[in-house]
């Protein structure tokens, strides 16, 4: 049985990479600080799951501190539940509001870069060898290609880019050292959006969300919110942005397919694409949202937003053929997963 250590694992896109992971029999240790995420996330993977899988509970190791911390990290790498190494490492933890992070660079660069580097060091002493890395579509910054594959220049315009930028400098790096024995995949994601199926989990920040998809939730969920769109005059079908939105699940099972790659394959260092290859412009997903949730809300334009781009779209061939991965789920289910989930949770939260 395999054992996958994933730092961030309370996160958005880290509960639902769980959930995938326990479905599949993988035993799994969780790293978080809970700066961005809680418990409770990993009580509803276990909800999810505990009348399907016997014991689940048990299948889930949680430590709870900062990837900063070198003692804390390597207690983890010595000393764990299941007595055996981990076989793999899903690195979600990091900072990830490209608005912030033009506010606190430092922090951005603190926990990106330096916990990366700390987690790097402990999977080489304790033989470690394969990383499956969040990295993100604004690393290619103000691209003009459509779709972007991932040979294409990295030109990040906000430090949140640039700190995932540098991190795959500094993987790239590593494979051109004489003793690299490692399994990297690099995975750029496009825009995760929607929730788990069953309406029992989904995205759960502490902090303000900052994506596109909560924030519809909440303007049809209160009366007379208006949901900003920023900018209408970019050069696209009708002024507002596109972007290629790829539902969490997919992304999920993403993580996995790249896992069972690296398993299979020589030590090398792979950077993939990981979207539905499809743009929807911010308009044109307001209409979808409405639309299949059967709400109203108002909108309003507001001026473009600093490192914002004018489209997205992934080139997402080479995940396709080599992970032997497809995502299975339109814009539309992920417009209703997020809704079933979002009602949950913030009616839950008013009470
Ligand atoms: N959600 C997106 O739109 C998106 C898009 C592209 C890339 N990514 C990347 O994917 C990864 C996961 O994103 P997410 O949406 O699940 O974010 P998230 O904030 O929900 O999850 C990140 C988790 O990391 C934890 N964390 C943060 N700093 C930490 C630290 N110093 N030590 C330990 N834990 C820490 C947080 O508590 C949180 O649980 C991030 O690296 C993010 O940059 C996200």
């Amino acid at each position: 049985m395999k054992r996958i250590l994933l730092t961030g694992g309370a996160g958005y896109i880290g509960s639902h990479t769980c959930l995938e992971l326990l479905k599949r029999n993988y035993n799994i240790t969780v790293l978080d600080s809970f700066v961005n995420s809680s418990r409770d996330s990993l009580e509803r993977v276990i909800k999810v799951l505990e009348t399907k899988i016997p014991n689940v509970r048990k299948k889930i190791e949680l430590k709870i501190g900062d990837i900063r911390d070198a003692v804390f990290l390597e207690k983890i790498f010595r000393n764990n539940q299941f007595s055996k190494n981990f076989d793999g490492v899903i690195h979600f933890c990091g900072l990830k509001s490209v608005n912030e992070s033009n506010i606190k660079p430092a922090e951005y660069w603190d926990v990106n870069v330096l916990g990366t580097i700390n987690l790097i060091k402990f999977m080489k002493t304790y033989n470690c060898d394969t990383l499956v890395f969040s990295s993100s579509a604004t690393v290619y910054g103000d691209s003009n290609l459509i779709p972007i594959s991932e040979d294409q220049i990295k030109k990040p315009i906000n430090t949140y880019g640039k700190t995932k930028a540098v991190i795959e400098e500094i993987l790239f790096d590593l494979s051109k050292a004489p003793d690299f024995n490692l399994k990297i995949a690099i995975l750029r994601y496009f825009n995760p959006a929607g929730a788990d199926g069953s309406g029992l989990l989904g995205e759960y920040p502490i902090n303000k969300p900052n994506n596109i998809f909560p924030l519809l939730s909440r303007a049809a969920l209160s009366k007379n919110k208006t949901f900003e769109i920023f900018g209408n005059d970019w050069p696209t079908i009708d002024g507002t942005c596109i972007r290629d939105y790829i539902h969490v699940t997919d992304l999920a099972e993403g993580h996995i397919s790249s896992l069972e790659f690296l398993f299979k394959n020589k030590p090398q260092v792979a950077c993939f694409n990981l979207g539905i290859g499809e743009g929807v412009s911010v308009l044109e997903l307001v209409k979808i949202f409405q639309q299949v949730n059967q709400v109203k809300f108002p909108i309003k334009f507001s001026p473009r937003r600093e490192g914002d781009v004018a489209i997205t779209i992934a080139e997402n061939r080479k995940a396709k053929n080599l992970l032997n991965w497809k995502p299975k789920k339109s814009i539309y289910d992920m417009c209703s997963d997020e809704f079933t989930w979002q009602k949950k949770f913030l009616q839950k939260n008013k009470n």
